[in-house]
């Protein structure tokens, strides 16, 4: 059966797409054992590689040429972070083609569906060309939103785009601090009528494991709890938290 692919998307910069995206991966590739790819389809302003500490990947300026060339699922390999999630990271010193028809886009996607169950594309802010192809070219789209009313705003646009284009949706709501002028997951849900698969708060460590190019899941168990609930609607597959002792044990692993 082919893959999955999955958008990580928002109009609004800086909600933590990134975040999302390469946390997921990681989930997928490492909890549930999944064949996963994340791609970095923020080209202009790429992030993943720094997210997942491949800062000094030798193939990281080459991968998404690779990727673009792929004719067959045979092909190549990518980068590989330690989770066993591969990756298709684009560097900030990335000459290469950026102007994709949606066409050739969905013909490698193709390809990567054929070698993996999930293909994780981590999208680009705004609503630009490229979020439209990522929307469109997604079997299942996750808009990530903060609970603030202009965050929600101009996440409507995503969904639109989404219900336009005939594209599964959920929304997630992130940086939740709890305060008295946040807006409550039903509120949301309402003005953007969608539900919302997951609620994540605000965490001082999930920003710390991008200072460290760490995905967020290793320096927070609440985060991770909160994305594995994640990974649940996105599998259909259930996901076990670990118990005090795996994580101990897990602890002296790393
Ligand atoms: N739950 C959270 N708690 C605290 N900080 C977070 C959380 N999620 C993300 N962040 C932080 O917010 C910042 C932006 O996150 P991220 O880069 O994932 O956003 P983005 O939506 O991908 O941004 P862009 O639109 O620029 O691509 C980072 O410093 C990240 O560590
Ligand atoms: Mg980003």
């Amino acid at each position: 059966m082919a893959g999955k692919v999955i958008g990580i998307v928002s109009p609004k910069g800086g909600v933590g797409k990134t975040t999302v995206a390469s946390s997921l991966g990681v989930l997928l590739a490492k909890e549930h054992e999944k064949p996963t790819i994340l791609v970095d389809m923020n080209y202009h302003t790429p992030n993943v590689f720094h997210y997942l500490g491949l800062d000094r990947h030798p193939e990281l300026t080459t991968n998404l040429n690779k990727m673009l060339k792929l004719s067959s699922p045979h092909l190549s390999t990518f980068c590989s972070h330690s989770s066993g999630l591969h990756v298709v990271p684009t560097s900030i010193d990335f000459h290469g083609e950026k102007n994709i028809s949606t066409d050739r886009l969905r013909r490698n996607l193709n390809n990567l569906k054929q070698r993996y169950d999930y293909v994780i594309l981590d999208s680009p802010p705004g609503i630009g060309k490229t979020v439209k192809q990522v929307i469109g070219v997604s079997d299942d789209v996750v808009v990530v939103t903060t609970p603030d009313t202009p965050s929600v705003i101009s996440t409507v646009s995503a969904i639109r785009l989404a219900k336009a284009l005939n594209t599964n949706h959920h929304v997630i709501i992130n940086k939740a601090t709890g305060h008295k002028y946040e807006l409550r997951k039903g509120e949301v849900e309402k003005m953007l009528n969608a539900s919302v698969i997951g609620e994540i708060p605000f965490e001082f460590n999930v920003m710390s494991s991008a200072f460290k190019g760490m995905p967020a899941t290793y320096s927070s168990n609440g985060f991770k709890n909160h994305m594995g609930r994640i990974s649940e609607h996105v599998t259909g597959e259930i996901y076990s938290e670990e118990t005090f002792f795996e994580r101990l044990t897990n602890l002296f692993r790393l």
